[in-house]
């Protein structure tokens, strides 16, 4: 109820700054004394989990791109949340495209977002991941989107941040999905691919190293990415990113057209993300996060029916509040 009214002003802002006042309020009722035990006591649900050799109060995560900067991994953790993935943290800080650039489908429960990979870099990143967590940290990382760096170049920007911040992450995952900046998809091409392995799998000692692939990936490229990736030393997979298409939604062509282009999130993905990680649960052992519009137990369900071992979300988060994470992991089977 409390959240259904806060909803209802919150999405009377412009996203990113609904994004940014609820962040300032929890932060600041985070500093009230007895607040975090109220919360906790509302919103932590206990189901232990272990997976790539670490220790999850619950399976449920908080999909990357919430927290870009390393800024709200405690108050995440006081709503529930199973373990937080932090980014995509980029080389160099990167301002993102132009606004508006992040767009609410409240008729299909998604978000459009293009925000382009907009993130304080790889330092600062690093300087706020040097402090304790009380929950697994999973740091997302993304080639810096400068069109000029390309081959060579633009492995060693992966190979910079992954350097950086693989001591200081419980995992890092290699984001080569990314459909907002205009090369982020190179590396789903199996060269390149096995080109950025090389590179970051030894700078991550016993960090686990994980490939974050796109749900529009046809099945046949997609199984010799899980195949090479797993060759190349990739110890799992989060499936999926957004999605470029835009079928089946009941929101207006007109206003889709006047949101332009962007990766779709949210209930409309959720298919097409559970029957990625089905096929790629076919053709490895490795662990999988699931992600794609996780909004309550039958969706989570879904994904682990699938094959997955722990799941995210991000979109079901914006539109069912801080209650949703207890709610999914109370009514998992
Ligand atoms: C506004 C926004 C920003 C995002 N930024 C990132 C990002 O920086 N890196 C990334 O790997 N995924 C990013 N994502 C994708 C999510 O992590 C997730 O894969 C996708 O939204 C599907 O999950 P959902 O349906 O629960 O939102 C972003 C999603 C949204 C909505």
């Amino acid at each position: 109820m409390l959240y259904a009214l806060a909803r209802a002003l919150l999405f009377r802002l412009p996203p990113e700054t609904a994004h940014r006042v609820t962040m300032r309020g929890l932060h600041a009722a985070l500093a009230v004394p007895g607040v975090e035990a109220l919360l906790r006591a509302l919103t932590q649900a206990a189901r232990p989990t272990e997976v790539f050799g670490l220790s999850f109060t619950n399976p449920v995560g908080l999909a990357a791109g919430f927290d870009k900067n390393v800024e709200h991994v405690a108050a995440l953790a006081a709503l529930g949340f199973g373990f937080v993935e932090v980014g995509s943290v980029t080389a160099l800080p990167w301002p993102g495209n132009a606004r508006p650039r992040l767009f609410r489908l409240p008729a299909d429960r998604a978000l459009i977002n293009r925000m382009g990979l907009n993130n304080g870099g790889a330092e600062a990143a690093a300087a706020r991941l040097t402090r304790r967590f009380p929950l697994p940290v999973f740091v997302n990382v993304a080639k810096t989107p400068d069109e000029s760096l390309v081959g060579d170049a633009a492995v060693a920007d992966y190979a910079a941040t992954v350097a950086r911040v693989a001591p200081l992450a419980d995992a890092v995952v290699l984001n080569v999905s990314c459909p907002n900046a205009d090369d982020g998809r190179t590396f789903e091409d199996p060269a390149a691919l096995d080109d950025l392995l090389g590179a970051t799998r030894p700078l991550c000692a016993d960090t686990p190293l994980l490939v974050k692939v796109s749900p529009d990936l046809d099945r046949a490229r997609l199984r010799d990415l899980v195949q090479l990736a797993v060759e190349r030393g990739a110890d799992g997979f989060t499936a999926t990113n957004t999605t470029v298409q835009r079928d089946g939604l009941h929101t207006r062509a007109a206003r889709l057209k006047a949101i332009g282009r962007g990766g779709l999130s949210g209930a409309p993905l959720h298919r097409r993300a559970v029957e990625t990680v089905g096929a790629m649960r076919a053709w490895t052992d490795k662990p999988i996060v699931g992600v794609g519009g996780v909004d309550g137990p039958g969706t989570a369900q879904a994904f682990f029916d699938a094959g997955a071992n722990l799941v995210q979300l991000y979109t079901g988060f914006v539109y069912g509040g801080p209650r949703v994470v207890r709610r999914i992991v109370r009514g998992l089977t």
